[in-house]
């Protein structure tokens, strides 16, 4: 017998082989340790108390509503053990809720005519942009540091700057313009 027919009787794949080439199909099976929340920074988020009362109700309806809806995020990430299921619908609400939280301030805005609409929109486009970059990076990795930093510290201050300067000036001249609280 020959050397070249002594390997192709050995090797029982090798017509497969010819047929089919070798490739390396990876499947990422899903880590269990992502299916709870691990973490052991505490969360705080916000006080309600420190929202400040504009003369659009509107806005401050939706400012609540989004502060209620960020101390429950927190709670999430700081309960260890959390369900990542809870984490990820509260994200998605959040992501949906700013969306319509700064939608319906930049369509006041350009209703009424406020001048520094692109300045304050520009704002609303950045954090956004930032907020959803953040969730994604959290449901590709599994690794919620960065959510417990923008949760504990970045938007809280953020926010509170937002609503104190640019909400704070667009609410005033809303509601000297007519008010958007006829919608
Ligand atoms: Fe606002
Ligand atoms: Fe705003």
């Amino acid at each position: 017998m020959q050397a070249g027919q002594a390997l192709a009787k050995n090797d029982k794949n090798q017509g497969v082989r010819d047929v089919i080439p070798a490739r390396c199909i990876t499947i990422r099976l899903p880590d269990p340790s992502w299916r709870t929340v691990v973490n052991q920074t505490p969360v705080k988020a916000m006080d309600p108390e420190r929202i400040p009362e504009l003369p659009v109700t509107r806005m401050n309806s939706t400012h609540h509503d989004e502060v209620a809806l960020v101390n429950r995020i927190a709670r999430c990430l700081g309960e260890a053990g959390a369900p990542c299921d809870e984490l990820d619908s509260l994200l998605t609400e959040w992501v949906t809720h700013t969306e319509a939280h700064f939608g319906r301030e930049n369509r006041w805005m350009q209703t009424y005519g406020f001048p520094a609409y692109p300045i304050h929109a520009g704002e609303h486009e950045r954090v956004l942009g930032h907020l959803r970059d953040l969730c994604a990076r959290w449901r590709d990795s599994g690794d919620t540091s960065e959510l417990v930093r923008f949760v504990n510290e970045e938007w809280p201050r953020w926010f509170e700057q937002h609503l104190a300067g640019m909400d704070t000036v667009t609410a005033q001249f809303l509601a000297q313009a007519g008010g958007p609280d006829l919608e």
